[in-house]
C-alpha cells in the first residue's frame, strides 16, 4: 500500500482540505470523451472502495469535457478489457458542468488537456483548487505522467490505462482515507 505524502504536496493538501465531509467524499473523474478513461477510473474506484469496505464513504462519478458521446455507454473496447478484469462499466456518458465544482470535492483529470479545460470551467479560484491530476496518484517511478488517451490505440493502450488506473484509484482511496483519519478535527473515531 502506498499512501501519498499529502503533507509534502501543497496542491494535494489544499484540495484535501476542501473536502467537506470525510464520511462522504465526492470524487468526479474527467477525460475528453467520457467513454474510455474516466468511466474506467469510475469503475475501478468503485471496486477499490468495495475492496476496502469503505464504499459507503464515497460518491463516485465521471464526465467528459467534450460532448461527442453524451448518452453513450463506454467504448466497447474499454468495456471488454475491463470485463476481463472483473469490472463492469455501465456509466452513461455526460459532459462536465459548472455545477460539478459545487457537487464534488475532488475533480480529477486524466491528462494535461483535461486539466486546462477544467480550469477554464472552474467558477472561482477557490473551486479551481479541487482540480487534481490522476498522475498525482501514480506509483512512484511510473513511466507515464498522465493517463494516455487509448481511443486510437490497440489493445495495449486499453491495458495500460487499466494498469495505471488500478494503482491510481487504490492510491487515491488510501491517501484520502489516511488524510481523513489523521486530520485534527476528524470524526472517524
Ligand atoms: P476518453 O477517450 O477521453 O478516454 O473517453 C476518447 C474518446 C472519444 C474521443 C476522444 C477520446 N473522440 O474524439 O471521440
Amino acid at each position: 500500500m502506498n499512501i501519498l505524502q499529502y503533507t509534502d504536496n501543497a496542491r494535494l493538501r489544499r484540495a484535501l482540505n476542501l473536502i467537506q465531509n470525510p464520511l462522504n467524499v465526492r470524487v468526479l473523474f474527467v477525460c475528453l470523451g467520457n467513454i474510455c478513461r474516466s468511466p474506467a477510473a469510475d469503475g475501478l474506484m468503485h471496486e477499490a472502495v468495495k475492496e476496502s469496505g469503505t464504499a459507503n464513504r464515497w460518491v463516485i462519478d465521471s464526465a467528459g469535457t467534450g460532448s461527442y458521446h453524451i448518452g453513450d455507454l463506454p467504448d466497447p473496447r474499454m468495456r471488454a478489457h475491463a470485463r476481463r478484469r472483473g469490472i463492469t462499466l455501465d456509466h452513461i456518458c455526460r459532459q462536465v458542468r459548472e455545477s460539478d465544482f459545487y457537487d464534488f470535492d475532488l475533480i480529477i483529470g486524466m491528462d494535461h488537456s483535461n486539466i486546462s479545460n477544467l480550469k477554464r470551467l472552474a467558477p472561482t479560484p477557490e473551486l479551481e483548487q479541487k482540480i487534481l491530476e490522476m498522475a498525482d496518484f501514480f506509483e512512484p517511478h511510473t513511466v507515464c505522467d498522465h493517463v494516455p488517451d487509448p481511443y486510437y490505440d490497440g489493445a495495449e493502450g486499453f491495458e495500460l490505462v487499466l494498469d495505471l488506473l488500478t494503482d491510481a484509484t487504490r492510491n487515491l482511496r488510501d491517501t484520502v482515507e489516511s488524510w481523513a483519519e489523521n486530520k485534527p478535527s476528524n470524526s472517524l473515531a
